[in-house]
């Protein structure tokens, strides 16, 4: 892959962001290692030495075979692939049908595949035992949702003693982005070795259809929302105006497993902005030191911005506003967050919902960092019942 080198970047304590990297080639092929002061060259022996420590977490919630299987075969064939699924298991067992699929096509493929289901008996044991139940409905199982399945996938991906780990959606249309945004997560990694690295993609481009033609949209309706907020914050931090944040909810994301593993995770649409602001309040200095680092450590977070549009399953637009609300909220209930950017952030809101505008955001669950689980415990228990209950192709 051919990568421009950052140019600009913002310093908060420890943590450092860079600057939007544009790509200039997908593959550059095989060789050395080269730079110059604008461009590098990252073989592709690199990248794929990277995907062989790398788990993609793929959350399935009732998705069409045809677009998951599109989305294994865009992942390259190092990464090993661990889906989450909290597809329904009855009156049809769609659950069954993924499985068999994925089973299917591990056989044809040689991939390495984990499937676990969100509703598990055994996870919720686990993690009841291993001192994290906030994520338990009073059912006894894991909450529903999508940030629920990150946080299983996150253990998994540590339980496999994997190093990195990236998330890519399974609605993803294009086969060719999936493998994209996985090569980037990589050349991110590679560019930044630290412990502590997060890689956010910034989509180039999201097709719609516009009086019959096609048209190539450059920022998705939230993303606007969280940036600017986010870039806000930023700014009163440091007393200088930045528009450094191009990724406030980027879904497409990976980190490695050290940094994810102290990382907060907020339910619903919030998690990827709430990532961001735990990112500041953790290592950014502010309020109190930064804890979990070692001696000079630093947490680097670069954003890529990938050439593939960005196409998936359309679910209507109503939860757009929704999606907007529950990042700004994260923002607007950070210790972080000054009382003159509260006002913006109503300002915000009360622009878009007129009327219905809350008096305040409403909170989102935010869950504690996995460092908090007692992981021995959580991982003899899931192993002890994970022969007997839980199904797995071709784990590791
Ligand atoms: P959007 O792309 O942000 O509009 O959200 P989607 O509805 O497409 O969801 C993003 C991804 O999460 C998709 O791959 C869904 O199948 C998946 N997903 C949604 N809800 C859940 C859930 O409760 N559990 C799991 N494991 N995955 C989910
Ligand atoms: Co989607």
């Amino acid at each position: 892959m051919r990568i421009e080198i950052p140019r600009d970047f913002e310093r908060i304590g420890a943590l450092q962001i860079f600057g939007l990297q544009k790509v200039y080639e997908l593959d550059s092929g095989p060789g050395r290692r080269e730079r110059d002061s604008m461009i590098e060259r990252l073989p592709s022996d690199t990248l794929y030495d990277i995907m062989r420590e790398m788990a993609i977490v793929v959350p399935v919630k009732e998705e069409r075979l045809k677009l998951i299987e599109g989305v294994l075969v865009g992942i390259p064939s190092p990464c090993q692939v661990i889906l989450v699924s909290n597809s329904a298991r009855s009156p049809i067992d769609r659950f069954h049908m993924e499985q068999e699929t994925m089973e299917n096509f591990s056989r044809f493929t040689d991939k390495k595949v984990l499937v676990v289901h969100q509703k598990d008996p055994t996870l919720a044991r686990a993690f009841a035992e291993a001192g994290y139940s906030e994520i338990l409905d009073d059912d006894g199982l894991v909450r529903s949702g999508k940030a629920e399945g990150m946080i299983m996938g996150t253990l998994m991906a540590k339980w496999l003693g994997k190093k990195y780990l990236g998330f890519v959606d399974s609605d993803n249309y294009l086969p060719g982005a999936v493998h994209e945004y996985v090569k980037e997560y990589a050349a991110g990694f590679a560019m930044n070795p630290g412990a502590k690295t997060f890689v956010r993609i910034s989509w180039h481009s999201k097709p719609k259809i516009v009086e019959s033609n096609l048209f190539f949209a450059k920022w998705g309706r939230s993303s606007v929302h969280s940036n600017h907020i986010l870039n806000r914050l930023l700014t009163n931090i440091t007393g200088f105006e930045t528009e450094i944040v191009k990724t406030g909810n980027a879904g497409e994301h990976a980190l490695t497993l050290d940094l994810a593993l102290t990382l907060e995770y907020a339910a619903g649409y919030a998690v990827e902005t709430h990532h961001f602001i735990n990112l500041l309040q953790e290592y950014g200095g502010i309020d109190r030191p930064p804890r979990n680092l070692r001696p000079g450590e630093r947490v680097t977070l670069c954003q890529i911005e990938s050439r593939n549009p960005h196409m998936h399953a359309s679910k209507g637009d109503d939860h757009v506003e929704d999606m907007i609300d529950a990042s700004l909220s994260v923002i607007y209930h950070s210790r972080l967050c000054p009382a003159s950017l509260k006002a913006e952030i109503m300002a915000n809101i009360r622009m878009r919902r007129g009327d219905n505008a809350p008096a305040e955001p409403f909170p989102m669950r935010i869950y504690p960092a996995l460092s908090q689980i007692d992981l021995p415990t959580f991982f003899e228990r899931w192993q002890a019942g994970f022969r007997r209950h839980s199904p797995v192709v071709g784990s590791s």
